[in-house]
């Protein structure tokens, strides 16, 4: 990607921790804005273009929500409402797309046509889920372990454990974890283990900042874990897949309360949602009083909130009179 710097989003992998820390100042002066009714209207007059190649619940509510109550405006874009890669091509979308709205958000089915967004973009590009990384949901999810961590660790002093395939939520994951000097374990079976190429990069991020990385099929590496993460063990594109999935990862690596005992105490469980509860994780678990699921997924509105400011103000932290 030859714009993949910190004017658009397309993975956590571009940022420094400074500026996901500002990210996340921003994500708690606007949460409790929210809280007091009292929202600033910082994207006033401005659109989101939301281009959806794939379905979304939390990623599509977040963004038209946080727009409208940041006083601006989202348009939820299907393959089936415009030509994109279709009778227009990406970049000509793209172009156009950027002469009408402040931001696009694009959910892909391939890298292809990010890159593509990208490429003819001149305003900033919100990866909002690929087949590689999934960094708005970062975003939320450290946030959410930030707020649940009362005893005074810091992001470093925890270790997250991945339950599954080797996603773009696990691979975001990994690469967050290497920049905040976490733990980061992958648990599942070999043949769905993570790419070398991305481990080694995330090494390179753990030999600045201290952190640990472990792929296993060692289930019981759960004991040193202070996190644990659940995902689907197969993607919608996935499908015919799917029988030869699960009998790789269950019963072994699903997230029961059984599993959860054997973390460290005081683990908590977080899932990036949609949840099968007959498959990765048990109703059990996620209804569990260490299960932040939910503020998880709350926190995709506060996240979005943060990320429709931090790219229309030039990255201020928290807006002033003269930043706005
Ligand atoms: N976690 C997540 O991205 O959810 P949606 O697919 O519902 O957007």
């Amino acid at each position: 990607l030859n714009k993949a710097n910190m004017e658009h989003m397309v993975s956590m992998k571009d940022f420094s921790v400074e500026e996901m820390d500002n990210m996340m100042e921003l994500m708690t002066y606007l949460k409790q804005a929210r809280r007091d009714n009292a929202i600033p209207q910082l994207f006033k007059g401005k659109s989101v273009g939301m281009i959806f190649e794939a379905g979304s619940t939390r990623t599509r509510v977040s963004f038209e929500v946080a727009a409208t109550l940041l006083g601006g405006h989202a348009l939820f874009l299907s393959p089936k409402d415009i030509h994109l890669g279709g009778k227009e091509s990406i970049d000509d979308t793209s172009r156009v797309l950027s002469r009408m709205c402040d931001i696009i958000m694009a959910r892909t089915n391939s890298p292809e046509t990010l890159d593509g967004l990208l490429e003819m973009s001149t305003v900033p590009v919100i990866n909002g889920l690929d087949t590689r990384f999934h960094p708005t949901q970062m975003l939320a999810d450290l946030y959410t372990i930030r707020e649940h961590i009362t005893d005074g660790r810091r992001l470093s002093d925890l270790t997250l454990a991945f339950m599954g395939d080797a996603t773009d939520v696990c691979r975001s994951l990994m690469l967050t974890c290497a920049k905040y000097g976490m733990g980061f374990k992958q648990i599942g079976p070999k043949k769905y283990h993570m790419e070398p190429e991305w481990v080694e990069l995330a090494e390179s991020f753990c030999k600045e900042s201290g952190g640990h990385i472990e792929i296993t099929d060692d289930v019981d590496q759960i004991s040193e874990c202070d996190v644990v993460y659940g995902d689907s063990f197969y993607w919608v594109t996935q499908m015919d897949e799917k029988e030869e999935r699960l009998a790789a990862f269950m019963p072994d690596y699903v997230i029961t309360e059984e599993l959860m005992a054997k973390a460290r105490p005081g683990a908590m469980l977080l899932h990036c949602l949609p949840a099968n509860d007959k498959e990765e994780v048990t109703r059990g678990a996620l209804e569990s009083e260490y299960s932040v699921a939910f503020d998880e997924a709350e926190n995709r509105l506060t996240a979005q909130m943060a990320i429709l400011v931090y790219f229309t103000h030039k990255h201020a932290v928290i807006p002033t009179e003269e930043t706005i």
